[in-house]
């Protein structure tokens, strides 16, 4: 997979800039990757967890709706009486201690706030206010959120950046680990492959707050964050490689 020559990406010339001081290592490791590993994820994919699993973690199980359907006018008072002091009022939260949720996925969105009230994902904080929500509070909510848009970080550290976007489209190690633009989709509108009906679930990641993904990806690694998918990815990342795919991606339109 070619990474360089991105036109679409804001910050694409610098990070070229800055690719030219990265060490070769990284670039002859890129190119090891084959089909072979997004074949081997593919496959992962379709015998992934059983229902019963599925369901614990917060996966949809086949009964369960593609789609939240929400009101996004009922989810815009939600949001501003129960979720705009963390999250901000267009869901473009300021501390990145709480993740930015403007132009995430619907049902993404959707399906978190029910794992938290299952308990599939763990957080003292979100558990606490989904008590409060209803199956329909929650659709409506995560109809508003998702129809904002991201206004995406700038980039601190161009270098980190660069190596982060390597990883981004092309993944790590020997082809074994797939790229990350499969599932989660360069930007908005290009949500992962179209081919995995499954991976329309996985949650945008542009313009996310990079201390909340290294974050998460510590949790999915540790096991914290329960997930068949980004368990195994997480941990083929090193810290470093985890900082710099945050870094790109914060500042990702
Ligand atoms: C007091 C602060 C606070 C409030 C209020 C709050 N949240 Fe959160 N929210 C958090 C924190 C912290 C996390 C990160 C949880 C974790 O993974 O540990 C989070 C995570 C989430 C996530 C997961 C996002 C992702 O990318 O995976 C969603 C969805 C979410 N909140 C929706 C809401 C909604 C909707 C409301 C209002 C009904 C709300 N939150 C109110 C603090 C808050
Ligand atoms: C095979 C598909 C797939 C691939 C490849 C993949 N992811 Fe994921 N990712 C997912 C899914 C599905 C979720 C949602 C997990 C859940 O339900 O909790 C997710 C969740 C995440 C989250 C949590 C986001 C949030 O808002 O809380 C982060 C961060 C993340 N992935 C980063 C990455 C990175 C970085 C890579 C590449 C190194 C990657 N993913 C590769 C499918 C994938």
């Amino acid at each position: 997979m070619k990474v360089q020559g991105h036109s679409g990406l804001r910050v694409g010339a610098r990070m070229n800039e800055a690719r030219k001081g990265l060490p070769k290592e990284r670039g002859s490791q890129m190119r090891g990757v084959t089909s072979l590993g997004l074949v081997l994820i593919i496959a992962a994919a379709f015998v992934i967890a059983q229902p019963q699993s599925r369901a614990e973690m917060g996966w949809w199980d086949d009964q369960s709706p593609r789609s939240a359907a929400g009101d996004s006018k009922q989810g815009k008072a939600t949001a501003q009486a129960v979720c705009a002091g963390c999250h901000g009022a267009d869901g473009n939260s300021s501390d990145p201690r709480y993740p930015k949720l403007a132009g995430q996925s619907e049902t993404y969105i959707y399906r978190q706030l029910q794992s938290f009230k299952m308990g599939g994902r763990k957080s003292d904080i979100m558990a606490d206010i989904v008590k409060a929500l209803s199956d329909a509070d929650m659709a409506n909510v995560a109809s508003f959120y998702s129809q904002e848009r991201v206004q995406p970080d700038a980039i601190a550290d161009a270098g980190l950046a660069a190596l982060g976007q390597d990883i981004f489209f092309a993944g790590v190690g020997s082809g074994m680990m797939s790229a990350c633009v499969m599932c989660h989709g360069r930007h908005g509108v290009e949500q992962g492959m179209p081919m995995m009906g499954m991976m329309g679930d996985a949650p945008r990641l542009n313009g996310q707050h990079a201390a909340y993904i290294v974050d998460q990806l510590n949790r999915f690694s540790s096991g914290e964050r329960q997930s068949d998918i980004m368990g195994d990815i997480a941990s083929a990342l090193t810290e470093m490689d985890r900082k710099a795919v945050a870094e790109f991606l914060s500042g990702l339109r």
